[in-house]
């Protein structure tokens, strides 16, 4: 598919091919910018590119994503230039590898993505992943898995400038479909944790977007960072559960913020052995309070996301749900009963829409998830 819009829009074959994937967190909110674990999961969305190099140093890029009048764009290798825009995320990468001493002329780029944008599913790590998965093979580039995710992380805070975590660009470059990655973002250290059986997932899009979502994420890891200076940690998932009367010192905001971080990061060690376990009950649990962490000590939700949440916890079929992703609107996970998430999510979200007034929309089980089944 992407080949053939390639080849309609810049009239040659492309010469590769590459595809990144979204992801959901199953839990471990905020807690990659503080030394601490999570344990995101790739989901069956992606975003593909298609790629021909250039004999010249210009780079032509194409989006099937955004409106028609903006899905052109090109830039010049050497001359980089933040401009706010879409191809800022393909600058990111040009300007990222040529700093690294990888040497490449300039290309055609046709870029689709099918993880949705502002979701809360990680689209643009996605996005930087599949550019330079596509880079790599088009010109031979030394680069691992995980040099291309800690590029496309440096990309994302260094040249686009946004302060995020490494999280995503991980997931995005090492996780498989249907195992959840265990990422101690200290070390970067990863393990595999399968989903266990008996449980099946499903995310709901709440349709929200706070307008200033980039700026609070801002304003939260500086909090993170003034806590642990208070309490003179180098993060502050170097403190533990002993620590949580400490915590309780700092003045406010600085105590709920840490102490959502501390406890989080507590509640994904306990969160991955469930899975091992297969202990489903639990893993709902916990992703029921890491929920209430996020409103009430972290305060990254909205009302009508907590509603949503509510919504899901009361329905049989769900054993918990959380917001996931950065926050301030984006999308809910739903833990639920196998064979049962197709239903419980259209349910959850009716009853959403009915009691906010907010559409929202099932994102998964998608299409091709219930023709599987
Ligand atoms: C965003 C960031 C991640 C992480 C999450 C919150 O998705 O990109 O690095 O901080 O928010 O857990």
């Amino acid at each position: 598919m992407i080949d053939a819009s390639f080849a309609t829009i810049f009239g040659r074959e492309a010469a590769v091919t590459a595809a990144a994937p979204g992801r959901v967190n199953l839990i471990g909110e905020h807690t990659d910018y503080n030394g601490g674990l999570v344990l995101p999961l790739a989901l069956p969305l992606e975003v593909r590119v298609a790629i021909a190099p250039r004999p010249d140093a210009t780079v032509r890029a194409w989006s099937a994503n955004v409106p028609e009048d903006e899905a052109r764009a090109e830039l010049t290798l050497g001359a980089e230039r933040r401009t706010g825009g879409w191809i800022d995320y393909v600058q990111a990468v040009t300007s990222t590898l040529a700093g690294d001493g990888h040497v490449m002329s300039g290309f055609d780029l046709a870029i689709a993505s099918d993880v949705p944008l502002g979701s809360g599913l990680a689209s643009s790590a996605a996005l930087l992943v599949a550019v330079l998965r596509g880079l790599r093979s088009a010109f031979m580039l030394a680069l691992t898995d995980r040099e291309i995710a800690t590029a496309a992380h440096r990309a994302e805070t260094e040249f686009v400038g946004a302060p995020v975590g490494v999280m995503d660009q991980l997931v995005a470059s090492l996780g498989r479909e249907g195992t959840a990655l265990l990422i101690d973002t200290r070390t970067l250290d990863v393990a595999d944790v399968p989903m266990p059986s008996g449980v099946e997932l499903a995310v709901i899009d709440s349709g929200l977007r706070h307008q200033h979502a980039t700026g609070d994420y801002r304003v939260r890891r500086d909090e993170c960072m003034r806590a642990a200076a208070r309490l003179a940690v180098p993060y502050l998932c170097a403190l533990g559960r002993r620590d949580l009367p400490r915590l309780a010192t700092l003045p406010a905001p600085l105590s709920g913020r840490a102490r959502h971080v501390v406890t989080e990061h507590l509640r994904v060690a306990e969160a991955a052995e469930a899975m091992r376990a297969g202990d489903v009950e639990t893993l709902g649990r916990l992703w029921l309070a890491s929920h209430a962490s996020e409103r009430d000590d972290f305060e990254v939700s909205l009302p009508a996301i907590d509603t949503l949440v509510d919504l899901a916890a009361a329905d049989a079929a769900v054993l918990g749900a959380r917001l996931t992703g950065g926050g301030f609107g984006g999308s809910v996970i739903l833990l639920c009963r196998a064979g049962e998430a197709a239903e419980a999510a259209i349910r959850v979200q009716r009853a959403y829409q009915t009691k906010t007034g907010h559409a929202g929309r099932v994102l998964l089980p998608g299409e091709t998830e219930r023709q599987r089944r």
